[in-house]
């Protein structure tokens, strides 16, 4: 319980706020004064407001307050105006929502999907990126269900930001200070994801009703983990849920592209209009891409794909000798399916993989790009806790085969996806306008 809490690295690109609908949620502690200074940090970058306040916080910042410094009314009854259902809208008219202060109570009901009143409502109506900046006294701060429930949120994809270290209310010292507004809005902006396009993209791809800018292109994703069995019982397998892979279909298919996800085994709901194939070794994956490869314009490996799988399943569970004894296993490579695909690579078809390393990234990216014939590599440390695997952010750099280089700050990897897609979108050849049908 002394772990020291720290603000989480974020994306110093503000410019996302401008124009963002940031969901600014006030729960009920002294610093819910501060509130006022972030709701007007956050205009002052560009970003409609919406403050929603807690009973408690209104007794230490009125909602008259936060309406003159954000334009907008402030609710704090989830009856007020039953007929409009209220927490509903909020939710959906948030491009992002941040909770500054959160308090214990905020998180405790976040974490067990409580709704009593309108800002726990509208937080669980929310489907999009959400930042909590939690202050409290230190004792609640370190309190283990409090612990829990931060533990709980963070997995679920919330971004953290603070609490601080310093002085507390009552006199006290200690961590549970709420974070610096720059630090908050850094954050905000982060949930966000980049507001600019990478250097090399043309045209934005946002799609925006019935625009599919990508309709007729036929694309390709792999994603998760592959298993590797041993006997019938064991496998050898790796920490990837497949998060990435499927933010990347779901990006390409939102667009308009036809996309076939081919998947290793994992608990991910199958993305909107995407074709899903489950499979479970990387010799199935293998057979399963490379039966496409010839048609697809764009492949996508997202998959951490095993290396290595045991020489020989045995048909029956294997049996452990005396206890002093040894057990040799022998592995065999796998087939190295993008590498594959990279070796067959149709001209103006686009190729992208993915690089997971823990130590000289970059180096290791620039190999593995030029080795599999790719076009585009995104390169991660995945022994970072906001990066990587089975986690709802990433973070990396973003290298082409054209030479070109971005950073890609902290974001939610279905903001990484679309980062992604925009410079697939720059790489391939141009396209026809989607026929109509009545140009057919
Ligand atoms: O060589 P390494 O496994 O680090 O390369 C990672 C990239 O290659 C990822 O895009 C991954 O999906 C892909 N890959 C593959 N087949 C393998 C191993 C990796 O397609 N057998």
């Amino acid at each position: 319980m002394t772990e020291h809490p720290a603000t989480e690295p974020a994306a110093p690109d503000r410019a996302a706020l401008q124009g963002a609908r940031v969901l600014l949620g006030v729960s009920g502690g002294v610093a819910a004064y501060k509130a006022a200074l972030l709701a007007r940090g956050l205009v002052t970058h560009g970003a409609q407001v919406q403050a929603v306040l807690t009973d408690a916080a209104a007794r230490f910042v009125t909602p008259a307050q936060l309406a003159a410094l954000t334009g907008r009314p402030v609710p704090t009854d989830l009856f007020e105006d039953a007929h409009r259902i209220v927490h509903v809208d909020l939710a959906r008219q948030a491009d992002v929502a941040a909770v500054a202060p959160a308090t214990a109570n905020v998180l405790g009901k976040l974490a067990h999907g409580l709704a009593d009143d309108l800002l726990s409502s509208a937080l669980l109506c929310l489907d999009a990126p959400l930042v909590l900046a939690p202050a409290m006294h230190t004792e609640m701060w370190e309190h283990p269900a409090v612990t829990a429930n931060v533990a709980m949120l963070r997995e679920r994809g919330a971004l953290m930001v603070g609490p601080d270290h310093g002085p507390l209310a009552g006199g006290d010292h200690g961590p549970g200070r709420l974070a610096e507004e720059d630090a908050i809005l850094d954050a905000v902006a982060a949930a966000l994801g980049p507001s600019t396009a990478p250097a090399q993209a043309t045209a934005s791809t946002q799609p925006t009703a019935g625009d599919e800018p990508l309709a007729g292109l036929h694309a390709v994703v792999t994603a998760g983990a592959t298993r590797e069995h041993l006997d019938p019982v064991r496998y050898l397998t790796n920490r990837a849920s497949g998060r990435m892979g499927y933010a990347v279909a779901g990006a390409l298919a939102r667009r308009g592209a036809t996309v076939e996800l081919i998947a290793g085994p994992g608990e991910q709901p199958d993305p909107a209009g995407v074709t899903v194939q489950r499979v479970e070794t990387a010799r199935e994956m293998h057979a399963a891409v490379l039966a496409r490869a010839d048609v697809a314009d764009v492949v996508v490996g997202a998959a951490a794909v095993a290396d290595f799988r045991p020489a020989e399943t045995a048909a029956h569970k294997r049996k452990k000798g005396a206890p002093d004894e040894t057990e040799q296993l022998t592995l065999v490579r796998n087939p190295d399916i993008l590498g594959d695909v990279g070796a067959r690579k149709r001209p103006g078809q686009v190729l992208v993989g993915f690089a997971a390393e823990t130590q000289d990234e970059e180096a290791q990216g620039a190999d593995k790009l030029a080795r599999k014939g790719l076009d585009l590599i995104v390169v991660n440390r995945v022994d970072a806790p906001d990066a990587g695997f089975a986690v709802d952010t990433n973070r990396g750099l973003l290298l082409g085969a054209d030479g070109t280089r971005a950073e890609l700050p902290l974001m939610r990897k279905d903001a990484l996806a679309d980062r992604l897609v925009e410079a697939i979108v720059a790489r391939l050849p141009s396209r026809d306008l989607p026929q109509t049908n009545a140009d057919r």
